[in-house]
């Protein structure tokens, strides 16, 4: 599709980047603006710094159409352009649970101020309810006279690792508090996905931010309950993966994001259920306060219960035991480590005097900047050999696909600690490993036995 609609993309990080590359891919000039010199020269040279499969390829094509340019010159690129999307980050306050705003408040601003014709200003960052209608006062008052200028609230569903795919092809569209000249300009930015059959819904600014933090909410909420469920399937001998199967068959439920193990981590489902729990206690909205704080205690509860297995499995301490750590991203297919929930149990169990060695097949560099105190190994080989205890923290294909029979041939002990529910578990028994897994009660053969 040929148009004459220019973009510009203010920040150029997971969502940034991304939204970027796509508005490119779905035929548009676009500006990426970020105020990071380093990170703006290396998307112009077609690299991407981050793992995100896919992205380097769309990033490269589009430097290549001539469609996509980075800069660091924000006033330029949103002089030249008629809509900018917002897309910097929210993460939490240092100090509290809230949001902090104030890359928003600099980029609307900014923007505001650099506006040279009539214009759509479209938040994608991920707010707290109430904000879009602060930016708005903001934005009135700080654009050029003569210019006009709207704000709506277009929030984004990517996930990591599957970012190009979502941003390119996404389940919904969302568009909050927009005039109809403003809608159309959007259908208009989405009229590829639209026409493949992208639903969307048009609605007020707070319903459009509410929207975003409530998918966020309700995924945490769907992982704590599994997990929940999982400490009672343990007390009772089920097995939490054979019952998510069950619950899965049923349409209402659904068997996405009912994988019971260490729970939820990353940039955004953590800091957006804490973000939710104070923004709804200043609105006096008590009953969603009260259940995410239950939701976020059961997630941080299973790094704890990760870490006493691996205590228990070393006899009560883990002081000089040799640990592996398969995993050190929040989720497989990423290289981010923000509240990554198997880097909080590695460097829990150093604290306590484990020798720790990670390895993860895209993470390394992330973890050891993160935690520079951690061992980090070259490969699954390198962290197993030797090892007392080998820990599965975030479900990798390479670690799902590794062979127990090689790896019991390196390590030290027998004992492997599935947090992800991911390994073939009679696969990794046959082989000798003594298997404990989060949910899942005794083995086949023991309960066999106990009820025979
Ligand atoms: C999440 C949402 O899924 C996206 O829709 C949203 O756009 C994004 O946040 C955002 O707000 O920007 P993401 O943080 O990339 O995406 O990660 P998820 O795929 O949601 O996974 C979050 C965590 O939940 C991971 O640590 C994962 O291991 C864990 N998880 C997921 C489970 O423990 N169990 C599951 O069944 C599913």
């Amino acid at each position: 599709m040929a148009t004459s609609m220019r973009v510009s993309v203010i920040g150029t990080g997971y969502l940034g980047a991304t939204h970027a590359a796509a508005m490119a891919e779905l035929g548009f000039e676009v500006t990426g603006v970020d105020v990071d010199p380093a990170k703006v020269d290396l998307l112009a040279s077609g690299r991407v710094p981050f793992f995100e499969p896919g992205l380097p390829e769309l990033l490269q094509k589009h430097l290549a159409t001539g469609r996509l340019r980075f800069t660091t010159d924000l006033a330029a690129a949103v002089a030249d352009a008629d809509i900018h999307f917002i897309c910097v980050g929210t993460p939490q306050q240092a100090g509290s649970s809230a949001a902090n705003l104030d890359y928003v408040e600099v980029a609307v601003a900014a923007v505001a101020r650099a506006m040279s014709r009539d214009g759509l200003v479209v938040g994608k960052s991920t707010v707290p309810v109430g904000t879009g209608e602060r930016l708005r006062v903001l934005l009135a008052a700080l654009t050029p006279e003569g210019v006009a200028a709207e704000l709506v609230w277009n929030p984004e569903f990517l996930r990591e690792g599957r970012a190009v795919e979502d941003t390119l092809r996404p389940d919904r569209i969302v568009i909050g508090g927009a005039s109809p000249a403003a809608e159309a300009m959007l259908r208009e930015v989405y009229a590829t996905p639209i026409a493949a059959g992208t639903p969307v819904i048009t609605c007020d600014l707070p319903t459009a931010e509410l929207v975003k933090v409530s998918a966020n909410a309700f995924l945490a909420t769907k992982i704590s309950f599994i997990n929940a469920i999982a400490e009672l399937c343990e007390a009772a001998g089920a097995d939490v993966t054979v019952l998510a199967d069950a619950l899965g068959h049923d349409a209402r439920i659904g068997r996405r994001f009912l994988n019971a193990g260490l729970g939820f981590g990353g940039g955004c489902l953590p800091k957006d259920i804490r973000a939710l729990t104070h923004r709804a206690g200043e609105l006096g909205a008590p009953q969603i306060a009260s259940l995410m704080r239950r939701v976020d205690e059961i997630n941080m509860r299973q790094r704890e219960r990760v870490v006493e297995l691996a205590i228990a499995a070393c006899d009560g301490s883990v002081l000089d035991a040799r640990i592996a750590v398969l995993g050190a991203a929040f989720k497989p297919d990423t290289d981010d480590v923000r509240d990554s929930p198997a880097l909080s149990v590695a460097a829990a169990l150093h604290l306590r005097g484990a020798q720790v060695s990670v390895y993860d097949p895209a993470a390394g560099e992330t973890g050891r900047r993160t935690f520079p105190t951690l061992t980090f190994a070259a490969s699954t080989a390198e962290a197993v050999r030797g090892a007392d205890v080998v820990l599965v923290l975030t479900e990798w294909p390479e670690f799902v696909d590794a062979s127990p029979v090689a790896l019991a041939e390196l390590a030290r002990g027998r004992t492997v600690i599935d947090a992800r529910n991911c390994l073939d578990a009679d696969a990794w028994r046959a082989a000798g490993w003594t298997l404990h897994a989060l949910g899942r009660g005794a083995p086949a053969d023991v309960r066999s036995v106990v009820f025979a």
